[in-house]
């Protein structure tokens, strides 16, 4: 695992994938009004609490998400993700997951079960720590709280 940065805090990277740039405006009676800046704000201010140094990350581009799952494994760092579409379909996604050496926590916002059927299957979940999904945008409050427990924060 990563250890402690200057401050004491250990770092955990949040990664988000495709249309999460969106939150706020996008089918709010599915995602809720939290915009993507809120979120930002509530991971950090989060991680403050726990003793955590979070960095939270949105991308559209598949290939610029495996650079920062590669970085993430690299530095043997915590991840939250949501991989969003992804989620459904991308082994590329999948695989870099896997090379990942610290604690992994996929979060969707939404309930994706109770959801179309192309949604119910994450091709991730069999290699994430642990999975949240359907408490919106708390679930990666949530996810935090938990990392912050495994990784022994001071918070
Ligand atoms: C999502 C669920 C996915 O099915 C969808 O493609 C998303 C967001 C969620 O957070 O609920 O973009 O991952």
């Amino acid at each position: 695992m990563s250890g402690a940065n200057e401050g004491g805090a250990v770092r955990v990277y949040v990664l988000n994938g495709p249309n999460l740039g969106r939150l706020g405006t996008r089918q709010v009676d599915v995602y809720g009004v939290t915009s993507y800046a809120d979120l930002v704000t509530l991971c950090v201010d989060t991680g403050r609490e726990l003793g955590l140094d979070v960095v939270v990350r949105q991308t559209d581009a598949e290939h610029e998400l495996l650079g920062w799952l590669h970085q993430a494994a690299d530095e043997q760092a915590a991840v939250v993700l949501n991989p969003a579409a992804w989620s459904h379909y991308s082994i590329a996604v999948r695989d870099a997951c896997a090379m990942l050496r610290g604690p992994l926590v996929e979060v969707h916002i939404s309930n994706i079960h109770a959801r179309e059927e192309f949604r119910h299957h994450s091709v991730v979940s069999a290699v994430a720590t642990g999975v949240i999904c359907g408490l919106g945008v708390d679930g990666y409050r949530l996810a935090l709280r938990h990392l912050a427990t495994v990784l022994g924060a001071t918070g």
